[in-house]
């Protein structure tokens, strides 16, 4: 089942980091309206270059468009791919309106063809870690998410000279005209959805809060780069969600039960470590003192900030381990990619990609469902417009509550065995007992 890819900017050289660990993604081309870009990589990765869209579309051994062009085109460049009888996979948002998100998955349906979107984070191990941790009642009953999106003051980084492995600019401009929350919020509704189920509505806040972030015209200059958002699941949970790109880098998320709280540092490595705390009357009053609040070896003793608990199978494993890909032990160039993977992290965008071509083989619905997407979709567009007044949204999509995958409940351990109490509760128990 091969991919054609049509879109060969900055995010392409992401899908291309991980694609070698996942065999069973053939790629049958590339195509771009800016050619250069496209020979460029072409070359770069020993892929074939389509030199239009309608070449690509035309060529009957392609079964999946994969569209990683920008935002404004996503509906077209997906219309196209459905009417030419292709399975699509579009990078995030799906479109840049509700109406055009509708009509895609009409069309998908009315055609019996597939339609997913990215991201794909929700099938990480860390994900799966926090959903399995919920499942096993291991913090009690889930009542409240924190989800933050603080992407760091990129514009102090210099951004205009940012540039993906293969050479493409990141296109800082057009990611400041569309706005953090549009680009961001995707990432945690995705695990948050996965887990909790549809929203019932969402009460939101946007604003920009750096006006002079750069001198070049943005068009248009009101975006938001300032979010912040309260969801009321139906399942009775409330997640509040924040997103800037003022605030130094923060993607914790963190769920809290009325047993303990279950918190991952980012989405964005998907190997990302779990910790689960159990709410404990010493932990829980140890987290007032101000010694163990500032000393990260007292934290430990007292249980503040818990354990970290074997990670869950990602949905989708590599097909081979990350380090087989990274090329001679000896080289230089292999220990500086080790280095870059331990400090930040890895995202397997791939991860999405797998999921559709195994659904289509198994034939089985594929995460995530043209339902879910456009719930997502819904939920992005409605944080990101809320302005300074604020606004409440009574969602008007929604999809069946997901079941916790297979490979998950079968893979990982029973976490509620894991919420031990902190080792100076447990200290003090045996001292008394014995
Ligand atoms: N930049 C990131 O860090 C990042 C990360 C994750 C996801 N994304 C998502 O990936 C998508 C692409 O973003 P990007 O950063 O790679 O943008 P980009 O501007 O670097 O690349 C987009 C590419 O699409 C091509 N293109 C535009 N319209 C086209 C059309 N009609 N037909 C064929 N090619 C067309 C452009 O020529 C360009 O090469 C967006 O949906 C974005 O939200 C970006």
């Amino acid at each position: 089942m091969k991919i054609g890819i049509i879109g060969c900017g900055y995010v392409f050289d992401h899908y291309m980091t991980t694609l070698p660990r996942h065999p069973g993604l053939i790629i049958a081309g590339v195509t771009d309206l800016d050619q250069t870009r496209a020979e460029t990589v072409s070359r770069f990765y020993g892929l074939r270059h389509y030199a239009t869209t309608d070449e690509m579309l035309a060529d009957p051994d392609i079964a999946i468009i994969a569209n990683f062009t920008s935002i404004e085109a996503h509906h077209q460049v997906s219309r196209a791919a459905l009417l030419a009888g292709k399975h699509v996979y579009s990078e995030k948002p799906l479109t840049m309106t509700m109406d055009q998100a509708r009509d895609l998955t009409g069309l998908a349906a009315e055609r019996g063809l597939r339609l997913s979107c990215a991201p794909s984070n929700a099938l990480s191990a860390t994900a799966q870690t926090l959903w399995k941790i919920v499942a096993d009642g291991a913090i009690g009953t889930p009542r409240m998410v924190y989800a933050e999106f603080d992407d760091n003051p990129v514009y102090k980084l210099r951004p205009e000279d940012w540039r993906s492995r293969s050479g493409a600019p990141w296109p800082y401009l057009h990611e400041y005209e569309m706005g953090c929350t549009w680009e961001h919020a995707g990432y945690h509704l995705g695990w948050l959805c996965a887990i909790f189920g549809p929203v019932r509505s969402v009460t939101s806040f946007s604003k920009v809060t750096l006006p002079d972030k750069t001198d070049q015209p943005l068009h248009p200059a009101d975006t938001p780069d300032y979010a912040s958002a309260s969801l009321d699941f139906h399942s009775g949970v409330v997640a509040r969600l924040t997103f800037s790109i003022a605030g130094p880098t923060d993607h914790r998320m963190r769920i809290i039960g009325d047993k303990g709280v279950a918190a991952a540092d980012t989405y964005r490595d998907y190997d990302c470590p779990v910790t689960l705390e159990p709410f404990h009357p010493l932990t829980l009053k140890a987290r007032n003192m101000r010694s163990v609040r500032t000393n990260t070896l007292l934290q430990k003793p007292f249980g503040v900030g818990g354990r970290r608990v074997p990670l869950a199978p990602p949905v989708h494993p590599g097909h081979a381990d990350a380090r087989a890909f990274d090329g001679p032990a000896w080289s230089p160039k292999t220990w500086a990619k080790r280095l870059r993977r331990a400090q930040f992290g890895q995202q397997d965008k791939c991860a999405g990609l797998v999921e559709l071509v195994a659904a289509i083989r198994e034939d089985r619905p594929h995460y995530p469902s043209p339902d879910f997407t456009l719930h997502v979709t819904e939920l992005t567009f409605a944080i990101q417009a809320a302005g300074p007044d604020g606004a409440s949204q009574q969602m008007q999509t929604g999809f069946a509550a997901l079941p916790l995958p297979a490979s998950t409940r079968d893979g990982a351990p029973d976490y509620a065995a894991l919420a031990r109490p902190p080792l100076l509760a447990r200290l003090m128990g045996a001292i008394r007992r014995g």
